[in-house]
């Protein structure tokens, strides 16, 4: 019946407003994140407006180089809410990538933001990859200035072509934007996927799985 069709579409354009993709917006001017609160909220309690102070809206270090001697030869540097308490509600932070010669940040993804990235220095090959079915991968090398964007939760990776150390500054649309290394959280989660689970979903042999399983 018509009437039914209108009181259904009042009900559905009701409940539209209610399904946010991103983070909700602030209620107030800030709220800076009290970590000594045992509050259970989405978020981090605020800690008093009163008692704040501009050391809550900032942090400093951020010209530093991280140490890039590792296995994958990059180091990301966050500066999420957990750094700067003042980012708690404004759904957004931003980290720095330091890149050794050949160095790479591992395909990887961050389940509650996309990611805006620039390169200060250096050349950096970046990609993502569509979801099923396609899985279509989209890659560029970037130059000093370029800015490349890594829509939300897609897996993406960055590697160092350029011949010297690579820099590079991005900004996540959360202030907490989560990160999902895949080999480390295939291979490496506590305890283990059984491999022969991870053998089957690979199409390897179980030797295999296992010899990644020892090195995550
Ligand atoms: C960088 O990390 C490596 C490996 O953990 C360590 O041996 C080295 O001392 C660090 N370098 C600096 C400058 O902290």
């Amino acid at each position: 019946m018509a009437k039914n069709i209108i009181l259904f579409s009042i009900i559905a354009l009701s409940f539209c407003c209610f399904a946010y993709a991103f983070e909700p917006s602030p209620l107030q001017d800030f709220c800076v994140a009290d970590a000594t609160s045992s509050a259970r909220v989405n978020g981090v309690a605020c800690k008093n407006p009163m008692s704040v102070s501009a050391n809550d809206f900032s942090f400093s270090g951020l010209h530093l180089p991280g140490n890039t001697s590792n296995a994958v030869g990059s180091r990301v540097t966050p500066v999420t809410v957990v750094q700067l308490p003042g980012l708690n509600t404004l759904g957004i932070s931003m980290v720095r990538i330091d890149y050794a010669p050949t160095g790479i940040n591992p395909p990887h993804t961050h389940p509650r933001a996309t990611e805006i990235l620039t390169v200060v220095d250096g050349s950096l090959e970046v990609g993502f990859v569509t979801s099923n079915p396609d899985n279509k991968h989209i890659t560029k090398v970037l130059q000093k200035g370029d800015v490349f964007v890594f829509p939300v939760g897609l897996v993406h990776f960055q590697r160092n072509v350029g011949k010297g150390n690579a820099l590079a500054i991005a900004a996540l649309s959360s202030q907490n934007p989560g990160v999902i290394t895949i080999a480390n959280a295939v291979f490496g989660s506590k305890p283990d996927i059984a491999s022969d689970i991870l053998a089957k979903a690979f199409q390897v042999d179980k030797s295999i799985v296992d010899q990644l399983q020892t090195k995550f």
